[in-house]
C-alpha cells in the first residue's frame, strides 16, 4: 500500500531526489528534489550565469546545479543548460527556455553543517565564510569584514564616522569639507583638519560666530543642537549628539579655536584629553580641569589646571577672570574684564579675545586622535 501510494505520488508530481551530493571531498548533507513540472515558460534569467554547458535532460541540468555552491536556479533551452545564481532578478522574456528554481525536501536548520560550500574561499576582502544547509539557496553566509558589504563583501563602502577614520583609511587626504557617516542612512557635512597637527586629524564639531552665539550660549553638548549640519557654514553649525557620540568614540583629545578658517593661531587656544575631560558628560561649576596647553590673550600655560565650565544651562567655557581667583594654576587676569568669557556661553564678551573681536568672530570645537 505504502510503495503504491509512493509510486502514484511520484509520478503525479514527477519528483526525483538527490539525497547527497558530493561537493569536492564533502557531502551536501541537504536533501534536494527535482520537481520536473514546476517551472516557468518563455523566462530566462540574464547576467546571472556561473557556467554553462550542453545536456541530454534537465535532470542532468539540475544534477550539474546540486554540486555547484551558489547555483540556485538553472535554464535549460533545447541542449543548453546554464546554472545561475539567482532566480528572482533581470528576467527577460526567451521562447523556449524553461526556469527551474533549486528545491530542498527538508529544511534542516543544522548549526554546524558542513557542504564545502566555502572550500573555494567565495567570501572576498577578508570576510569570514559560514557554511549552512538550511537554505539550498543560500549555501554559505559571508561575515564581512570592515567598510565591505554585499552577499559576497565585494562592495567597498566604508562607514566613516570622524575625520580620523577617513584619514586612516585614504592616503594623502587633504582639509576640508567630507561628509561622515553617523548611521546607515545619516551622514553629516563637517569641516576635517588634517593638516594643522602633525600626525593628528581633527573633525569639528561646532562652529559659530559671536553674531550667532545666543543660539549656543545655553546648551552644553549633552544636548542634541544639529545646526546647519548637511549645509555646512562656519557661521553657525553642530553636528547632531549621536554625531558627537561616533566622533568622540574615535578621539583621545578635544581642542577650541578662533577665526580658524582665517588661520590657526594659539594666543586663544585650548587643547585637553578627553580622559581628563569628557565633552558629553563633563558637569562642572566652579572647579579647576587639567589642559595639555590654554591661552587667552596670549597668557598660556601648559599641562596645568584651569578653569573649565559646562553645565545644564551653559555652553562649555573658560573664565579667564575667575580661573586665578578659584585657585586654579592659570590666571590670566592681567587685561581680563570682569566676569568674561572665553570659547562660548559668552555672557560677558572681551574684544582682546579673539573669539570675541567683533560678531563675525567664530568659535571652532573638534575631537581629534593621532592617527
Ligand atoms: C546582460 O547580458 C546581455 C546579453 O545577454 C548583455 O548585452 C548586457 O551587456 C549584460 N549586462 C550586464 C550589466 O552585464
Ligand atoms: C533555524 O534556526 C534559527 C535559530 O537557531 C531560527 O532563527 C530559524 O528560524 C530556523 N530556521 C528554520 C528554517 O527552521
Ligand atoms: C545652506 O546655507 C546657505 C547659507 O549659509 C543658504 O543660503 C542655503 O539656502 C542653505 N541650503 C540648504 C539646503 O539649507
Ligand atoms: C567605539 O569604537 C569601538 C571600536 O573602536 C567600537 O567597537 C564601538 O562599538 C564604538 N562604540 C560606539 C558607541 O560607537
Ligand atoms: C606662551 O607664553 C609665553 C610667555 O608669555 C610666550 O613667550 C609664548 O610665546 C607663548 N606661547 C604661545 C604658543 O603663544
Amino acid at each position: 500500500m505504502t510503495a503504491i501510494r509512493r509510486m502514484v505520488w511520484l509520478t503525479i508530481c514527477n519528483l526525483l531526489v538527490l539525497t547527497t551530493t558530493s561537493i569536492s571531498s564533502m557531502d551536501y548533507e541537504t536533501p534536494l528534489m527535482f520537481i520536473y513540472n514546476i517551472f516557468t515558460e518563455d523566462i530566462a534569467v540574464r547576467n546571472h550565469t556561473i557556467h554553462s554547458e550542453e545536456v541530454s535532460s534537465p535532470v542532468e541540468c539540475f544534477r550539474r546545479c546540486a554540486k555547484v555552491c551558489g547555483c540556485v536556479a538553472f535554464q535549460v533551452t533545447g541542449a543548453s543548460c546554464e546554472l545561475l545564481d539567482c532566480a528572482d532578478r533581470d528576467l527577460v522574456i526567451r521562447q523556449g527556455t524553461r526556469l527551474y528554481t533549486m528545491q530542498q525536501t527538508n529544511p534542516e536548520n543544522k548549526t554546524n553543517c558542513l557542504n564545502g560550500c566555502c572550500d573555494s574561499q567565495p567570501c572576498l576582502n577578508g570576510a569570514t565564510c559560514q557554511e549552512s544547509c538550511s537554505d539550498v539557496k543560500q549555501q554559505y553566509t559571508c561575515a564581512c569584514s570592515e567598510h565591505y558589504h554585499g552577499n559576497r563583501c565585494e562592495v567597498f563602502q566604508p562607514m566613516l564616522k570622524s575625520c580620523q577614520a577617513i584619514a586612516r583609511i585614504r592616503q594623502g587626504v587633504v582639509s576640508g569639507i567630507y561628509n561622515l557617516n553617523v548611521g546607515v542612512d545619516k551622514t553629516v557635512q563637517t569641516y576635517c583638519d588634517f593638516s594643522s597637527d602633525d600626525g593628528k586629524a581633527w573633525t569639528l564639531i561646532e562652529s559659530f560666530s559671536l553674531g550667532e552665539s545666543s543660539s549656543y550660549a545655553d546648551k552644553p553638548f549633552y544636548h542634541d543642537l544639529p545646526r546647519n549640519e548637511n549645509n555646512f557654514t562656519w557661521d553657525d553649525f553642530r553636528v547632531s549628539y549621536q554625531a558627537l557620540v561616533n566622533i568622540q568614540n574615535d578621539s583621545t583629545h578635544w581642542r577650541v579655536t578662533c577665526n580658524f578658517p582665517s588661520g590657526l593661531t594659539y594666543s586663544d587656544y585650548a587643547r585637553a584629553s578627553l580622559t581628563a575631560t569628557d565633552l558629553l558628560t563633563f558637569v562642572n561649576k566652579d572647579k579647576c580641569q587639567r589642559y595639555e596647553y590654554v591661552s587667552v590673550r596670549g597668557i598660556n600655560c601648559t599641562d596645568c589646571e584651569a578653569m573649565l565650565v559646562q553645565r545644564d544651562n551653559q555652553h562649555m567655557h573658560t573664565d579667564s577672570y575667575w580661573s586665578g581667583k578659584n585657585g586654579c594654576q592659570w590666571d590670566p587676569i592681567s587685561g581680563a574684564v570682569q566676569n568674561e568669557d572665553n570659547f562660548g556661553y559668552y555672557e560677558t564678551t572681551n574684544p582682546q579675545h579673539r573669539c570675541t573681536a567683533n560678531s563675525l568672530s567664530t568659535t571652532q570645537w573638534w575631537l581629534g586622535a593621532e592617527v
